[in-house]
């Protein structure tokens, strides 16, 4: 059985004084989630130490929005997954859309995969995004992109166990556009990644989590984490109030 991840990917918001109060927020409102639905948090690398702090006897666990793939020097400004690793996060963010199309930043298929490996080299799960633009699925490419960035990514890689990876799918016509995938579209899809992950690595295909993303929110939730394949969600704009990301949680308790 697959434990549905909820994770919420905060992007460049908050600031600590916001932060420590979403904490308690959702520390306080949250539902009795035992070892029935995962819960990460995602703030920017400069959070990590007082999330970590704040979120301390809780269920919450940490996680980060990148790192960067060498392991030390002269790299000014980056962040290595053993820096990541020290600060108590067992999760990172990595190849989302924003990283690799809007920012500018471009990171390409080559650059995700040896965040990949990095991140398993630290111990840290990576959440590995994958996704399709608007032309793209409207070109009828949408599960050739998506075989082509998870190979890239996870070419040579072998996760020890199925913990050791989560795969999120993201449309990126539907972050933050309050578009949402339909059920069908995101199932045909998550199924479409389980079946390349089985070519990859067999029967532990069955147990990695697939996350869905773009514009999850309380009253889409259960329906799209009800699909066979979507093991949960990776959350932005609904993560940073308690209600919402919760009432998500709540979705994935019931599901
Ligand atoms: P939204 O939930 O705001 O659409 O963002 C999704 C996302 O990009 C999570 O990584």
């Amino acid at each position: 059985m697959r434990t549905p991840l909820i994770a919420g990917n905060w992007k460049m918001n908050m600031d600590l004084h916001s932060a420590r109060v979403l904490v308690s927020g959702i520390v306080s409102e949250l539902p009795a989630v035992a070892d029935k639905v995962e819960v990460a948090i995602c703030p920017s690398y400069v959070y990590l130490f007082p999330m970590a702090k704040a979120i301390a006897g809780s269920p919450l666990q940490l996680g980060a929005q990148d790192l960067f793939f060498e392991s030390a020097g002269a790299f000014t400004g980056e962040v290595s997954a053993a820096m990541v690793a020290d600060t108590g996060a067992r999760y990172a963010i990595l190849g989302h859309s924003e990283r690799r199309h809007t920012i500018g930043h471009l990171e390409d298929d080559w650059m995700i995969h040896r965040k990949v490996a990095a991140a398993l080299a630290a111990s840290l799960t990576p959440i590995l995004c994958v996704g399709e633009t608007l032309a793209e699925r409207e070109a009828g490419q949408t599960l050739e992109v998506v075989t082509f960035q998870l190979v890239a990514a996870l070419n040579g890689i072998k996760p020890a166990k199925a913990s050791d990876l989560v795969v999120a799918y993201e449309p990126v016509w539907a972050i933050g556009t309050g578009k949402t995938a339909t059920p069908q579209q995101a199932q045909e899809v998550h199924a479409h990644i389980r079946a390349e992950l089985r070519g990859l690595y067999g029967d532990l295909a069955d147990e990695i989590r697939i996350l869905y993303g773009g514009s999850m929110k309380p009253d889409n939730a259960a329906e799209l984490i009800g699909q066979a394949d979507v093991d949960g969600g990776l959350i932005g704009g609904a993560s940073l109030k308690p209600a919402s990301f919760v009432g998500i949680i709540a979705a994935a308790l019931a599901s």
